[in-house]
């Protein structure tokens, strides 16, 4: 088994026009965990998504992945193909079906494959999230906001990556549907045996999906460690979080 774990951030700083968003955050994320990071609005939750991703530049420290450095630009593509990212939005694009936002980094990225087989694949991850064959041929608009949630995690999973993200997954559902997904989310997880990282506000979600949780408040780390850990702890805003509170 590989000695590193799955991603390290360390020291990482992000100050944007003097203004510092993120300040000395530093945790790994091990082989088969799932970290939730959670925190109120405007804590840099997304910001230090957007960072680990590659999507924001770093202004001090460090993300490594099984070791390497990727903050390194050359290092990244290796990295990002290694990671499937299921956003808040969806980010689906209405112009194509189903089945090709689903198979997206296939069939438009160099990578062989045929639209026969990008197809089939994507079939079979779709039935995977509980979506019948029949949703493949749809357009976006054409399903359900649960549905959706569905085709983006079918997308991120497409490539059998090695380490899932999920931005929100619950937001904008009803509870209904907020449980399906979260059951979703572990079923993949204990089947796959893959590491995930999970932002959130929620901390219902947090604790249903964490092995490992780590609050982050006004851009620094207040709080981490394992999910059983938490109910042990004196900080205050955690205390707050768990009442529900703090949103
Ligand atoms: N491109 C940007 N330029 C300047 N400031 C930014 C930028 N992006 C985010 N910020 C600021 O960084 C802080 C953290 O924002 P971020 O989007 O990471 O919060 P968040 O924890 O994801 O909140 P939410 O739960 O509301 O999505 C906020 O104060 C935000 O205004
Ligand atoms: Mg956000």
């Amino acid at each position: 088994m590989n000695q590193y774990p799955e991603i390290e951030v360390k020291n990482l700083t992000k100050n944007i026009n003097s203004k510092q968003i993120l300040t000395d955050i530093n945790f790994k994320l091990n082989h088969k965990s799932h970290l939730v990071i959670i925190g109120g609005s405007g804590a840099g939750k997304s910001m230090l998504i957007k960072c680990i991703l590659g999507l924001q530049s770093l202004s001090e420290g460090k993300v490594y992945f099984k070791g390497n450095n990727v903050s390194i630009k050359n290092e990244r593509p290796e990295f990002l193909k290694q990671i499937g990212v299921c956003f808040q939005g969806n980010a689906l694009f209405d112009s194509y079906k189903v089945w090709e936002n689903v198979a997206f980094e296939k069939i438009h990225t160099k990578q062989l494959m045929s639209r026969k087989i990008a197809r089939d694949n994507a079939v079979a991850k779709l039935l995977e999230v509980g979506l019948p064959t029949e949703t493949a041929d749809l357009y976006p608009f054409e399903l359900s906001g649960g549905m959706q949630k569905r085709v983006g995690i079918a997308r991120a999973i497409f490539s059998n990556p090695d380490i899932l993200f999920f931005d929100e997954p619950t937001t904008g559902l009803d509870p209904l549907m907020s449980r399906k997904i979260i059951a979703l989310i572990k079923e993949i997880m204990a089947s796959s045996m893959k590491s995930a990282i999970t932002i959130t506000h929620d901390i219902n979600l947090a604790l249903s999906l964490a092995s490992e949780i780590l609050l982050l408040h006004e851009g620094h780390v207040e709080w981490s460690g394992l999910k059983t850990q938490i109910f042990k702890t004196k900080s205050k805003l955690i205390k707050e979080f768990l009442k529900g509170t703090i949103k």
